[in-house]
């Protein structure tokens, strides 16, 4: 059995994709699953604070009977400077799949080069490959078809809205963003995922022309974690990309707006949005959990290396 990582989306065929997020659906639906990874751990290095990524990654390894350890990378050696892959040859022998949040995805890139156990990516500067699995799965189970809907993206092109980007050239549905000039995401991405996919991808600076008749309005912050230094001009910039009751009422009536999550109120979308009854993030952020458990059984299960 070949090991398998998730570090970005595109380590998963279609098929794959579709089979982890129903099987996400089925979990949450039927609450039925066997604690069938008791004694297996999964070992959560994060350089960066989580709330949702943390928690529900180790709710769902608990909920398979498994357990769950988190490790700060300030109380690792690797924050005195041991190398990643001396880190990941050691914990493959400790635990049996391992989740990073790094600055750099080349961290996680080098620590999965050298582990001997699943590597998932938790979050870098370029990806946030599961947010972009679960945020699918809740557009799902709202009852929008991916292949008839307009699906947007309002914001930054950063890390979610890049897997998002690999998400709909992976599984070949139609995705429309709007980002301020430069913020677009990265154009080797694009490109690739033209060639490889054939996917429409439109990008526009105008997001009163991107959220027209959109059925799916999805956002992010404007400053993400490691880019505080940038945070004035971002919140100058990134003004007429909120997401507030005047520009939602260009997209259709029945629109379901999401946001990974932490949202900051005034900035990226108002107050009365995120509370507003368009909104799924609490859903969204549930489906986090099942979205994992799925990903963990997917991987835990096709290397069998317990
Ligand atoms: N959406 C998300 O990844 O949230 P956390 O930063 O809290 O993990
Ligand atoms: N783009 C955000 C997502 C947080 C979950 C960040 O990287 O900070």
């Amino acid at each position: 059995m070949k090991l398998r990582h998730f570090i970005r989306v595109w380590n998963l065929s279609k098929e794959e994709t579709f089979k982890i997020i129903n099987r996400a659906l089925e979990l949450k639906k039927n609450k039925k699953w066997e604690r069938k990874f008791v004694g297996k751990i999964l070992g959560l290095i994060f350089e960066k604070p989580s709330t949702r990524t943390r928690i529900s990654f180790e709710s769902a390894m608990i909920k398979w009977g498994g357990s769950a350890i988190y490790l700060s990378y300030k109380d690792l050696q690797l924050s005195r400077g041991e190398p990643i892959k001396d880190t990941a040859r050691v914990l493959s022998r400790y635990v049996q799949a391992v989740v990073l949040r790094t600055y750099k995805q080349e961290t996680i890139e080098e620590f999965a080069k050298y582990a001997s156990i699943p590597v998932i990516n938790g979050l870098s500067d370029r990806y946030h490959p599961c947010q972009a699995l679960s945020d699918v799965m809740t557009v799902l189970e709202k009852g929008k078809d991916l292949f008839n809907s307009k699906i947007v993206w309002i914001g930054d092109g950063n890390n979610v809205a890049q897997s998002w980007v690999e998400t709909a050239a992976l599984l070949g549905f139609k995705f429309y963003l709007a980002c301020p000039p430069g913020f677009e995401p990265d154009p080797e991405l694009l490109k690739e995922a033209k060639k490889r996919y054939k996917t429409e991808i439109t990008i526009s600076n105008d997001p009163k022309e991107i959220i027209k008749d959109a059925d799916v309005i999805n956002t992010d912050v404007w400053v993400s974690m490691g880019q505080e230094g940038e945070s004035e001009e971002r919140q100058r910039v990134f003004k007429p990309f909120q997401i507030n009751k005047e520009l939602l009422k260009l997209a259709k009536p029945d629109a379901i707006v999401l946001h990974c999550l932490p949202a900051h109120r005034g900035e990226e979308i108002t107050e009365e949005v995120l509370e507003g009854s368009k909104s799924v993030v609490w859903n969204q952020a549930e489906n986090k959990m099942w979205l994992h458990m799925a990903l963990l059984e997917f991987l835990l299960e096709s290397v069998k290396i317990f």
